[in-house]
């Protein structure tokens, strides 16, 4: 199994909800460090950028508005296999269809408000991670 990185993030909602730490101590007790951690207040273009690839979708503008609508938390998780590792734990992006014991299913109530983003594959990690970090504020143990 390969150590891998990959950004996660928690999103507006879950920061409202104050479920920062217990979202936290789920990507640690499964195995995986955080290795970099900011919390942001978004802003259009950051938002926008981040998401450019959606850009065409019809839900782009309230995925932006609503990623803009309060501060997140950004971290990098680093353990074997984290990419999918952090996936599992995340749940399925429509938190209605998310397996019980994930974090959409426990956190999160609707499509656009869904607690938690992640890289979705090592290409998309790498863009992702330094869209958010640079070199120097990454910390691996
Ligand atoms: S895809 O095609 O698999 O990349 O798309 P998907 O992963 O389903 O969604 C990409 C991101 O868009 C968010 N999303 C939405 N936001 C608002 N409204 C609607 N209807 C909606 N559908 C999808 C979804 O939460 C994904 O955000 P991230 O942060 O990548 O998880």
């Amino acid at each position: 199994m390969a150590t891998e990185r990959t950004l996660s993030i928690i999103k507006p909602d879950a920061v409202a909800k104050n479920a920062i730490g217990e979202i936290i101590a789920r990507f640690e007790k499964a195995g995986l460090q955080v290795v970099a951690a900011k919390m942001l207040k978004l802003d259009d273009d950051k938002a926008g950028g981040f998401y450019a690839e959606h850009k065409e979708r019809p839900f782009f503008k309230d995925l932006v508005g609503f990623m803009t609508s309060g501060p997140v938390v950004v971290q990098v998780l680093e353990g074997d296999d984290a990419i999918a590792k952090n996936r599992e734990l995340m749940g399925a992006t429509n938190p209605k269809e998310a397996a019980p014991g994930t974090i959409r299913a426990d956190f999160a109530e609707t499509i656009d408000a869904n607690a938690v983003h992640g890289s979705d594959s090592a290409e998309s990690a790498e863009r992702e991670i330094a869209y958010f970090f640079g070199a120097d504020e990454i910390c691996p143990r």
